[in-house]
This record gives structure tokens, sequence and C-alpha cells, in this order.
């Protein structure tokens, strides 16, 4: 028979996988995330849009990106308000993510099925997930719905 203690110890240590399993997004598998494909255009010179896009793939995402010199046509004609746009614009289950939108928002929206048009990290904090520099609080921003613009997440 094991000791109770090294028993307890066995169920301490199981606590703390499972905790850390449940606390890193790589590993979070939300039905919606795994293999979902996200379509991005960018500028073939923007740096963060592509440690954003290392991001989405972290997380469980499938990552098609067209380059090109001029996104701001783009997120005009699929209805990116222009006071919200940024770097790069993406389009994932119908639904829009423009600039550097946390891949958790993304899966919660698509689990949720909010009747937005997007999501939207507004210029470009440097808290946000392909800047990476902490420090500047920011907020994930929906559009295209009937309440107008609303606050989605916060950090
Ligand atoms: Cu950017
Ligand atoms: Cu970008």
């Amino acid at each position: 028979m094991m000791p109770r203690k090294y028993l307890l110890s066995l169920a301490a240590a199981a606590v703390a996988v499972g905790a850390v399993v449940i606390g890193t997004p790589v590993l979070t598998t939300a039905p919606a995330a795994a293999g979902t494909v996200v379509e991005v255009w960018k500028s073939p010179s923007c740096g963060c849009c592509g440690a954003w896009i290392d991001h989405m793939k972290e997380a469980g995402f499938t990552l098609r990106v067209h380059d090109m010199d001029d996104v701001w046509p783009l997120k005009m004609a699929r209805g990116v308000p222009e006071t919200m746009g940024s770097c790069h614009t993406a389009e994932v289950g119908g639904y829009l993510l423009e600039g550097h939108v946390p891949a958790a928002d993304v899966r919660r929206m698509l689990s949720e099925k909010p009747a937005i048009k997007g999501l939207a990290v507004p210029g470009m904090p440097q808290s946000a997930p392909g800047m990476d520099i902490p420090g500047e609080p920011y907020e994930v921003l929906t559009f295209g719905g009937s309440a107008g613009t609303t606050v989605y997440a916060r950090y």
C-alpha cells in the first residue's frame, strides 16, 4: 500500500498539471479553434502581422496569408469601421478580425456566435498579441452589431 502522504503529493501533482494545461492557450482545444482557417490580408513588410499570425497558429488556427501593398481598400470594402483600422485584416467563420485580436477572443466569438460583423483591436496597442510589450491596457471591440460598438474584452 502506498503511504497516504505519497498519494496526496501525487494528487497535488495531477492538479498542478491540470492547471498548467488549462492555463496554456496553446493546449486549450475548444472545438471551434482546432484547424479553423483564418484568412489574413497584410502588407508584406508588416513584422507585427507575422507575429500575430504565429500567435494564432500556436492557438491551433490554420492561417492563409495574403500579402498586399495596401490593405486599406479591402478593409473599407469589407466594412471595417474607418476609426477601428489596424495593420492586418482577417476573416474567420464569416467574421472579420481587425488588428491584433487575441486568439482567446476569436475562439469565444466562434463558439458564442454573436450577431456582429467582427472584432477589432483598433490601432496597435503594444500589449496585444504580436506586439507583446506589456503595460498598455487595451480593449477588444465588436462592430457591426445592432448595439453598435461594444467592448468584448479588456486587457
Ligand atoms: Cu500590427
Ligand atoms: Cu498586423
